[in-house]
This record gives structure tokens, sequence and C-alpha cells, in this order.
């Protein structure tokens, strides 16, 4: 892995600063005027923190808006949607409305985005655009069905148009421009920059954040909330993609498709992972595959003469080899021909090739795959699951973001559990209540019907795809309960001799010693935690341990009836994302406090702690938490 780019994926993360002697590159990627990376304003949650809510990959338009606006009384579009966006429905309700309808629906619902991304441009601003002006321009090419602005290093205006004429006409009155002392590619891509002669007038649009709130702002927003419950539900909320930004997700990779398309025509640019699985949270990667199948589709055609005719192809020793030299070489027109497309990274030798790049309009950290059916089934299968009980998001979204606060989680690559094992365990978790949250992958393809059939290069990826198929169990745990129990399960875990499988949705003998084992849903031999090492479990369970221990505290479990809503410490959920819960001096001095006392079964946990070096590995968290 190039550490050029790690540093540069990582500043754009908000995780660090450029360090010195970067500065060319440093310019191509964050024009000076939005240099400022890291806003966190704790020093102390400065590198895990900042990273876990890439508080500062996208420059915020103001915290105090987002406390003002999350304040539960208005509702989720309203509050993510500027007055210039028109009315799109939430992600949410979106979701609600398509859940009925099922995994067929997740077919349909990428079809839809991916259908409007390709009615749409992406249109730099000058800062002061009138937006009233703007529209009138836009107008000139057809109707706008809906368009927001954003900023990321500049300012920007994603527009999506009624008809696909409009971004031929839009574009033919479009200049290539004239640049000098220097000479320019002529892609005619749809990211395109409006100029404007004079100052700009009213009216100024609203801008859209495309940022996930501090986390400071978040501990603030979720310690005003009356329960634990509501503090998870408004954390999923706060976090979670907005519909512009999976608007805008689209439509990067359909930007992507034009430059793919030259070569091959009927290829199409899909997103996958938590782009579309809806555990996305603001700030995440942009995860794309090319998908080339469209043209073996076209393998069917017979003459009915006897005779057929085939295209003559160059042949490749493998298929990896075919995947590695289509994306070498889409790889290198990203960079050369890809506007705002920087820090291009060929990575053909990894298991899965991929070319990494950042794409600055958006923002987004990007990593474009090919051949890649299995990943984007499991995005499916992790979608079905999300919407079949509202918990299961509000869950996997408070773990995610415990796990990236105390950096059990990291967007570097490495030895730590990734967000995908940990949302595979917190569903093997609801498998496993009585009654059950969620039925088992077995019990989803036992409901398939004929059509939902598929085998992706030989291994069964069938799910139902008719939801009303699925019979739910009447579990009425709160989520305050399955938090707690989240935390003592895997802090009771026997991973030494034990796997988890959510196909059979029960523990089974680990094939192999990896210290911690999660089988692949559909790749079943494989195991998707591979690289954990025993090191980073163990502050895993260590830290599932202690947050079990804290939440069975009044202190922490209570909010303090007497404070004014400017001075609520930090308490429930809230208090489990400060920097203390990791460190063993935190737990000693909370110790020393004497809380309520603990049930016995808490005390025999924190005793095992230290029995098994639980010091040490808290200290580590504690040393990942400064640095
Ligand atoms: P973020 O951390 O928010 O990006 O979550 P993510 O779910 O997008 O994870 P990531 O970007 O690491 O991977 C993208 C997708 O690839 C996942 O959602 C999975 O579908 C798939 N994936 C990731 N890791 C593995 C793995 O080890 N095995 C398999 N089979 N699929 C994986
Ligand atoms: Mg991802």
């Amino acid at each position: 892995m190039c550490l050029k780019y790690l540093v540069y994926k990582r500043a754009l993360c908000g995780e660090v600063s450029l360090p010195f002697g970067f500065p060319q590159n440093r310019n191509a990627i964050f024009p000076r005027s939005h240099r400022t990376v890291n806003v966190c304003a704790c020093a102390y949650f400065n590198s895990t923190m900042a990273a876990s809510f890439g508080v500062c990959r996208l420059p915020m338009s103001g915290s105090g808006k987002f406390i003002k606006l999350c304040h539960g009384a208005v509702p989720q579009t309203q509050r993510r949607l500027a007055t210039s966006t028109s009315a799109l429905p939430s992600r949410t309700e979106k979701q609600a409305s398509t859940a009925a309808k099922g995994s067929a629906s997740f077919q349909a619902i990428q079809e839809e985005r991916r259908e409007q991304a390709e009615r749409s441009v992406l249109i730099s601003c000058p800062a002061k655009i009138n937006e009233n002006k703007f529209l009138d321009e836009l107008t000139k090419h057809g109707t706008i069905d809906k368009h927001f602005f954003y900023n990321s290093y500049g300012t920007y205006a994603v527009v999506e148009f009624s008809s696909r004429e409009s971004i031929a006409s839009l574009k033919e009155s479009t200049n290539i421009p004239a640049v000098q002392h220097e000479a320019a590619v002529p892609f005619k891509s749809r990211l395109l920059a409006l100029k404007q002669t004079g100052s700009g007038s009213h009216p100024v649009p609203n801008f859209q954040d495309q940022s996930p709130p501090s986390i400071n702002d978040l501990i603030k927003l979720l310690s005003e909330q009356d329960s634990i419950d509501e503090q998870l539900q408004c954390l999923t909320k706060a976090l979670e993609l907005s519909e512009e930004n999976i608007s805008l997700r689209f439509l990067v990779c359909s930007l992507l498709r034009d430059i793919a398309g030259a070569y091959f025509p009927e290829c199409i640019i899909r997103p996958f992972g938590s782009t579309v699985n809806s555990f996305g949270k603001l700030g995440c990667d942009l995860d794309m595959f090319l998908d080339l199948d469209g043209i073996y589709a076209s393998n069917q055609k017979t003459q009915g003469s006897g005779l057929s005719m085939e295209y003559q192809v160059k042949r490749g020793a493998s298929e990896r080899v075919v995947t590695q030299s289509i994306l070498s070489v889409i790889g290198e027109c990203v960079d050369k021909f890809g506007p705002g497309c920087v820090g291009v990274q060929k990575i053909l030798q990894a298991r899965c090739p991929l070319v990494r790049f950042a794409h600055q309009p958006s923002g987004f950290p990007c990593d474009l795959t090919a051949n890649n059916r299995v990943a984007m089934k499991s995005s499916e299968l992790l979608f079905l699951y999300g919407t079949l009980d509202p918990r299961v998001r509000q869950l996997v979204f408070s773990v995610r973001c415990w796990a990236r606060v105390h950096a059990i989680t990291s967007s570097i690559p490495g030895a730590w559990i990734t967000n995908f094992s940990l949302t595979v365990m917190v569903l093997f978790f609801l498998q496993q209540r009585s009654p059950a949250i969620l039925p088992t992958l077995d019990q989803l393809m036992e409901l398939a019907g004929p059509s939902d059939k598929c085998v992706i290069e030989g291994n069964d990826c069938t799910i139902v795809s008719d939801v009303s198929k699925i019979t739910m169990q009447n579990n009425t745990d709160t989520l305050l309960k399955l938090l707690q129990e989240f935390f003592e399960f895997y802090g009771n875990f026997p991973f030494k001799k034990s796997s988890i499988n959510i196909r059979k949705g029960k523990e089974e003998i680990k094939p192999e010693t990896s210290p911690l084992y999660i089988q692949n849903p559909f790749e079943i031999t494989l195991n998707i935690s591979k690289n954990v090492n025993a090191t980073q479990l163990e502050r895993f369970v260590v830290l599932c341990r202690e947050s079990a221990w804290l939440l069975q505290q009044g202190e922490v479990l209570n909010r303090s009836s007497n404070q004014t809503a400017d001075s609520v410490p930090a308490w429930g959920f809230a208090a489990l994302l400060l920097p203390s819960v990791t460190s063993g001096a935190g737990v000693k001095s909370r110790r020393k406090k004497k809380l309520e006392p603990a049930s016995s079964r808490i005390k025999n946990l924190l005793d095992s702690l230290k029995i098994k070096g639980g010091d040490t590995a808290a200290k580590k968290g504690s040393a990942n938490l400064r640095r």
C-alpha cells in the first residue's frame, strides 16, 4: 500500500493533516482555501474521533445548525434538505416504503437511482451563486426534477434533469476552457464549472452538509435525549447517509461509467458496500464495481441459419488477469482524463484488485473493483437484514460508532476488525436473541422462490426476495437491553474455540486458528475477519466488558434531571463514547467514585480484565486515542 496515498486518504478523511513535504499533491487534492482538514474541537479526539466521524472531510457549514435541527421535532427530510432542494423522500421513508417490497426492490432502488444519476450533472459554482439565476440558466435545457447545493472544497450543485436530452443540450452549449501556459484534455464529462461575471446576488442557496457531526456535537446531542433508546435512534439519524449524499454517490459512479464506457459501452459502475447496504455513515468510502455482465449477456444471440458471428478478442491467462488489465486501463483513464479524480493508485495485486482514488468534487474516497458480484450480494443481504427491524440499523450504527471512536475499527487496512465484520457480528447477536430478532441466512434461502436462485462463482447466494414470506418473531427487547447484552455477549464469547456463522445462526467449532473467525456468508470456506490479530480481538473484548459494566452504573445509565440543556454531562450511550472508557485510568477513577454496586456478573467480568491483562490492552487503546 502506498504510504503517500494513505496519508492523502487519511487527510481526506480528516484523520491527519498532510505532513510537510507533500505540497504539490496536497494542492491538487485540497485547494488552498479549503485546506483546514482538522476541525475537531477536542484535541483528545483529534486522531481517532475525527477519523471515525470523517468530521473534517467536507467543511461543515456550522455545527450549531446541526444541533438545532436534530432536536427531534424536525423530521429528517426537513432536517437534511436545504430550501433549495426539491422534496425528496427521506432515506428512511423510502426504505420503509420499499421494505415491504423486499429484496427485489433492492435491485429496483439501485436501478432507479442509477437512472436518475444518468440524467444528472455536477456543477462547480461560484461561492456566491444566485440560485434563481442558476436555475433560469439550467432550465433553458429542460425541466429540472431535483437540485441541491453543497460545499466540498468549493461550491457544487447537483442538478437532475427530467430527461437525458437536457444533458445533451447543456453539453452542446458548454465550452472546453481556454487554459494559458497549460493544455486541457478535451474530455467532455458531466462535471461542469459555471463561471460568473460580476459579483453574486441574492438569493444565495442553502448548502447541504455532506459530513457527519463532530464527535463533540454528537455527544452533546445524545446527552440531550431522554432515554438511551432515543439516543441510539438519534445517533442513526445523525450519521446515516442523506438522500442527497446517496444521489451524489450514484452520480460519481455514473461519471466514472462515462470514462469506462468509452471502452465498454454496455458497462455499468455499481456502488456496493455501505453506500447501498443501509449501514452507510456520512463520510464513508464509495465502493464501486465495474459490471461487464451486460456485454456477456449479448452472447445468447443465435442466427437460426446455423451460422453465428463472434468477436475476435484478446485472451488472458485467467479471469483475474483479464480483470487486472481492464482495471489497469480504466485506472489510467481515470487518472489522466477523469476530472476531479486525484491520487489514483492501482492496487492490482490485492486479493480483489482495485483502483483507489479520491473524487475531489464530492470528497469521497473511492475504491473501484471489477468482477465483485459476491460483495454486491452481501450488500443486498445486509440491506435486507436492515429493513426487517428498525433496531437492526440502530444497533449497527451505534456499535460501529462506538468501535470507531475507540479505534477498534479504522479506515486504514490492518489487523483490526472491519465494519463489515462488526456488522455481521451484530446480525449474529440478533439471531441469538430469544425469540430471535433476525432469521438465519439458511432460513432466508429456504424461503427463496425459483426466480431468486443466484449462484456466483459456484457459491449459492440465493436469498428470498419477497420479504412478506419472512415471519418475524415477537421480540420486544429495548435498544438499551440489546446494547447491554451485545457487550456482554461478545465480552464472554468463546472466540478461542467458536466461529460466528450467520448462515446457521449458531456458534460452530472454528475450522482454523485465526483469533476471530466469522464465516463469509456466501463464500463459506472463507473467514471475513482473517486479518484480525489477537491483540485487536482482545481490545474489542476488553472494551465490550468495560462498556457492559458502565451500562450497569446508575451514574451512566440515568440522565441527571437537575441539569440545564447546556450543561448535561455525557450520559448513557454518549458516556460510552468518551475516551476514558477505554483507558485503564478511566476505569479506575470511575471505580473510586464508588458508583452503585455492579451485578456480580459484571464484577466478575471486571476481575477477569485484571487477570487477562486487560489493563495493558486498555492502555494501548487509550494511547491510540491520544495519537
Ligand atoms: P465502510 O467501512 O463504511 O466502508 O463499510 P463497508 O461495508 O462499505 O466496508 P468496506 O468498504 O470495507 O467493504 C465494502 C464491501 O465489500 C462490504 O460491505 C462487503 O460487502 C464487502 N467486503 C468487505 N470485506 C469483505 C470480506 O472480507 N469478505 C467479503 N466476502 N466481502 C467483504
Ligand atoms: Mg465501504
